[in-house]
């Protein structure tokens, strides 16, 4: 493969109790710039996934039992390979997802951080002592590991979201098997490779790759050895998903779909929020949960907003991720392509106006240009999904509370981003957001130390940060009790 300094970063086997497992078919992963094979992955399936289950079940004594130091010291090493292999781990991740490689690469540091973070934070797994109502007993809190946790992943960050859900789970004691997007598995496999070679243990790092979506799912979801199941994805495959826990009573956490609104005030820096707006729409193409999806403008500067907004747009460059000064890569897929041509036809027909692209791109099949539309409502389709591509939407609105309504009126609540000056917007609009993140003259809001995750149907838990690890972890109450003779 493409130069890459480390070859033996290449895998194409699950990774099972610590060794590469084949099968007998293949599935290709193809680039989705210019269609070539980038390589063939054995293909397993429900008979693999259960051998991952019984391997993390296996390893959960092992693991759980050693101290938080022992268990950051391995995470550590693991965070160093990772970052000192960060342009390899980079060139794969654009061949299979696309993303430009300076995007991929700062991916690489943004999961290598989830992994530097939880090592640390593993340490400070505090219990709790609670006075008790009567002397002779005493109340104490203790924090363990739920036990296996077992995941689903996306294509969209590769690396990222499996760094973030299996650094908590390992620091907190938790084994782990991951089911990575088929269209991205070599990222995920890189990294079981690079854990392997950091010294984490057989069993407790396993990844099994397969296109079997619904039976490998149900055993995840269904197994009676996993404790917990935490998934990355659309809202309606999460709802599937949560309702097979139910069977087990397993904890779950959901990192589900966004409609991120991103409201522009009359007395904000337009220039900052052109940058911010840049940032969070076309990163990674559009196609990230917490992706601005509706830019809501107020009147008075929604001509000089939009004017210097598409001439920010229109100096954006788009092509293969690999080529250098691209800035915007190919979607994942043609069919990706085509929902966000079907979003956007459906709305100029009820109106809207294309004043930047509008169309598939001439460099390749799975390129949609970089798009703004005005004149849109809360009611067209372009603004009512999550767009999941490279498309602005421009709605105008008269006042704060017109504002707040129109960003409020959806079922999901991941992420909001405004810009404004004024403390009193400010707390008023930030406290009446009905999202779980919100950016404040700020596009870019996704770090290790802060608490991802949504509220209404964007999701339940949260990742990263302190409040990140208590999802992998149960309380236990000890009573003690003959205390006072
Ligand atoms: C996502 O799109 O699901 C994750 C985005 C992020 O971590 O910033």
């Amino acid at each position: 493969m493409h130069s890459l300094k480390d070859q033996q970063l290449v895998k194409n086997f699950s990774y099972i109790n610590g060794s590469w497992h084949s099968s007998e078919t293949n599935l290709a992963v193809n680039n989705p710039a210019t269609g070539e094979l980038v390589a063939n992955v054995s293909n397993a399936g429900i008979a693999e996934t259960e051998l991952a289950i019984k391997a993390a079940k296996s390893a959960y004594k092992m693991w759980s039992g050693k101290s938080a130091n022992e268990r950051a010291v391995l995470m550590r090493n693991w965070f160093n390979l990772m970052m000192e292999h960060q342009d390899d781990l980079g060139k794969i991740l654009t061949l299979e997802q696309g993303k430009p490689l300076a995007e991929a690469k700062g991916e690489i540091a943004y999961g290598a951080a989830f992994i530097e973070w939880f090592a640390e934070e593993g340490k400070r797994v505090y219990g709790d002592t609670i006075p008790a109502p009567a002397n002779d007993k005493r109340i104490v809190v203790i924090k363990q590991p739920v036990g296996v946790v077992a995941s689903i992943t996306p294509w969209n960050f590769p690396n990222a979201m499996i760094a973030r859900k299996a650094a908590a789970a390992l620091a907190a004691g938790c084994t782990f098997v991951v089911r990575p997007a088929t269209q991205t598995p070599l990222s995920a496999l890189a990294m079981a490779e690079l854990a392997e070679r950091a010294g984490i243990p057989a069993g407790v790092f396993n990844v099994v790759v397969g296109d079997d979506a619904r039976g490998m799912g149900k055993v995840l979801t269904e197994h009676p050895d996993v404790a917990k199941f935490t998934f990355t994805g659309s809202t309606p495959v999460g709802k599937a998903l949560i309702s097979q826990c139910a069977s087990t009573v397993k904890k779950v956490s959901m990192e589900l779909g966004g409609n991120a609104p991103f409201i522009v005030f009359a007395d904000a820096d337009l220039d900052a929020a052109v940058q911010g707006a840049l940032a969070s729409k076309y990163r990674n193409a559009g196609q990230t949960c917490v992706c601005t999806n509706r830019i809501l403008v107020h009147q008075d500067v929604m001509e000089a907003f939009s004017e210097k907004f598409a001439q920010a747009v229109s100096t954006l460059s788009m092509g293969n991720g690999l080529h250098e000064d691209v800035n915007v890569g190919p979607m994942i897929s043609e069919q990706a392509v085509a929902d966000v041509q079907t979003l956007v036809d459906e709305s100029i027909n009820m109106g809207a106006k294309v004043i930047l692209g509008g169309k598939i791109e001439q460099a390749g099949s799975c390129f949609y240009q970089p798009t703004i539309l005005t004149n849109v409502t809360n009611d067209m389709p372009v603004a009512s999904n999550e767009i999941f591509g490279p498309v602005s939407p421009l709605i105008s609105f008269a006042n704060e509370a017109e504002a707040l309504a129109l960003a409020n009126d959806t079922e999901y609540g991941l992420a909001a981003y405004f810009y404004s000056r004024d403390i009193g917007v400010i707390w008023r609009v930030a406290e009446g957001l009905e999202f779980g993140m919100i950016g404040i003259n700020e596009g870019i809001i996704s770090n290790a130390a802060a608490p991802f995750g949504g509220v209404k149907q964007s999701g339940n838990g949260r990742e990263g940060s302190k409040y990140g690890l208590d999802d992998y972890m149960e309380i236990k109450y000890l009573c003690m009790g003959g205390i006072d003779k």
